[in-house]
């Protein structure tokens, strides 16, 4: 199978045919998504919260996200794999904001970047792509402007907002994106949107109808702790299952059961015999 392309995403839309996104952070996490035939791998900054315990996805570094890229790269054959630009990596100027974006494709290996916003990142979007390199954008609910919503918020439920959200994807599709996530959005606004564009939506908590959906992989294989969003589906509830091995593992160590002589390697005894 050929890697996943920007050009097979675009055709997905155009075929009418569902994209599959899921977040990695990891070198084993990112060889079973790629496994599972998953479209495209975010290295998401969710890495924050997820990997790291960060109460959000603001004090994700560059550092950071080119290592945890550098790992699911190494793992990915056939999955496109898009990595988050953070937290004020492209705020600053558009210079730095190209310089960081080229870092996670020449340093980490990704195929594409991910940015959060709409019009008011559109000269940092016409720079990065000028660099030639493919942005996933992405609006509604950015978890990098939690402190501006001041919480984690559905977005566009008001006319004003609306109109912005749908206002903000056509001037990024003329910009040149080639994918937009939508986040935290009412169902029926995404449906409008990703109805007014040729390029694909891809949505988290944004209802059935946008042309793909993307999930941190945590979540939707039930390891993690705390809040889970309304709109997570545990596709496996995995956490329960790891515990009872860890407990059957701790239990057989600590009565000498394990390990068995199916995990023990031999020496000759004549070799032993003169050990001694
Ligand atoms: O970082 C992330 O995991 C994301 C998804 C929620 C889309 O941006």
């Amino acid at each position: 199978m050929a890697r996943i392309t920007t050009a097979s995403i675009r055709e997905k839309k155009q075929n009418k045919e569902k994209i599959t996104m899921l977040t990695a952070y990891d070198y084993g996490m990112a060889l079973l998504v790629d496994e599972a035939g998953i479209d495209m791998i975010l290295v998401g900054d969710s890495v924050g919260n997820v990997q790291l315990s960060y109460e959000n996805t603001l004090a994700v570094t560059m550092e950071d996200m080119v290592h945890h890229t550098k790992a699911v790269v190494r793992a990915s054959k056939n999955a496109m794999v898009v990595a988050d630009l953070p937290f004020l990596s492209y705020h600053v100027s558009v210079e730095e904001a190209v310089r960081n974006a080229g870092r996670l494709i020449q340093e980490g290996g990704a195929q594409a970047v991910k940015l959060e916003g709409g019009e008011e990142r559109l000269p940092v979007v016409r720079a990065i792509l000028d660099a030639e390199i493919p942005i996933v954008a992405h609006i509604g609910l950015t978890p990098q402007s939690v402190n501006q919503f001041g919480g984690f918020k559905v977005q566009g439920k008001d006319l004003e907002t609306a109109r912005k959200l749908i206002q903000d994807a056509k001037l990024l599709e003329e910009a040149g994106v080639f994918s937009i996530v939508l986040e935290g959005v009412p169902s029926a606004l995404a449906q409008r949107i990703t109805a007014s564009l040729t390029i694909p939506t891809i949505g988290i908590g944004a209802g059935p109808d946008c042309d793909g959906q993307v999930l941190v992989i945590n979540d939707m294989l039930g390891i993690s702790r705390g809040h889970i969003p309304k709109f997570v589906k545990k596709f496996a509830d995995l956490a329960p299952i790891i515990i009872q091995a860890m407990e059957d593992y701790k239990e057989e160590v600590e009565k000498g059961t394990f390990p068995g002589k199916e995990h023990c390697y031999t020496i000759k005894d004549d070799v032993l015999e003169k050990l001694y």
